[in-house]
């Protein structure tokens, strides 16, 4: 009876995504400017980047997190879709030939390689822009300032930095530098996405900071599965079975911010669940 019981939440859980998902993807299109819009070769680029396919988990959370703390509507949705905005500026750049020199993205050519580097470069240079016009629409300060920090040089960027300094030194990163490279990268986003869904819903101190804590393990836990998947970073250090077990580890924290929110919280667990069982 429990084994049925997972199961039917975890066909409830894995259509909410879905359907908010849907609503991302129509909010997103609505703020971008058309492919035909000029320069029309930037915008195409622009579309192309943000419409590939991507699991838009990080704009996901931020309307869970909103929901979680009695949010409702779709007054969200311009800070939802500039977590994704920002997101993907980050992996046009990260994919460059002096960056990852990535030739593939979510399945298909990275945008470099389908327009130019230039274009790559433009292009996200608009996107992260495009993600701090997006959340003025929200009106809210304490956001913007949020998000600012989390992508910033002691942020998304500094993560970056440490990433491709420690992988031109060829030698396999250490702990702190480990740590140091998935907090930056790409915890401090998720922490932000989940911070700025509490911020919007008027949550007060204790929930802010229980989601900003949640949004960051959530973080540490996808950084783990996507070296898992992709046998780098933590597991060339530490192992596939050491790193699994850090990943749940992780994922334990992360559900364990979510007590104060008792019911609330239960779509929020039910997501951290699916993040440390993906499989892309
Ligand atoms: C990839 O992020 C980059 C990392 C932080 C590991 P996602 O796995 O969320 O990428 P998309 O948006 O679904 O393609
Ligand atoms: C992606 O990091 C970029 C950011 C997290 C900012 P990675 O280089 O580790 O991820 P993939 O494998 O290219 O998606
Ligand atoms: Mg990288
Ligand atoms: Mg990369």
């Amino acid at each position: 009876r429990r084994q049925r019981q997972m199961c039917i939440r975890d066909r409830d859980i894995r259509s909410y995504i879905k359907t908010k998902k849907k609503i991302i993807d129509k909010a997103l299109d609505g703020y971008l400017p058309s492919a035909r819009t000029k320069p029309a070769e930037l915008h195409k680029a622009i579309r192309y980047s943000v419409f590939s396919g991507g699991k838009r988990i990080r704009p996901v959370l931020t309307i869970a997190c909103f929901e979680a703390c009695n949010g409702r509507g779709n007054s969200i949705l311009p800070v939802a879709c500039a977590m994704e905005l920002i997101h993907t500026y980050t992996l046009v750049h990260d994919d460059l030939p002096c960056m990852d020199d990535d030739d593939f993205r979510r399945g298909r050519s990275s945008c470099h390689k389908k327009f130019s580097e230039a274009i790559a470069l433009l292009t996200g240079d608009a996107l992260l822009t495009s993600g701090f016009q997006c959340l003025s629409g929200s009106g809210n300060i304490d956001i913007i300032r949020e998000v600012a920090v989390a992508v910033g040089s002691q942020g998304t960027i500094g993560g970056q930095a440490v990433d491709i300094e420690s992988r031109s030194a060829n030698r396999v990163a250490h702990s702190v530098e480990l740590d140091y490279i998935a907090g930056n990268k790409t915890a401090a986003l998720f922490e932000a996405a989940c911070k700025a869904g509490a911020i919007f819903s008027k949550a007060g101190k204790e929930k802010t900071r229980a989601l900003g804590d949640f949004g960051k393990n959530l973080g540490m836990t996808f950084q783990m599965v996507d070296d898992l998947m992709d046998k780098d970073g933590y597991v060339k250090a530490y192992g596939e079975p050491r790193v699994k077990k850090m990943a749940r580890l992780f994922t334990d924290r992360a559900k364990e911010s979510l007590k104060i929110f008792g019911k609330s919280g239960e779509k929020l667990s039910e997501i951290a669940g699916l993040i440390l069982l993906r499989k892309s």
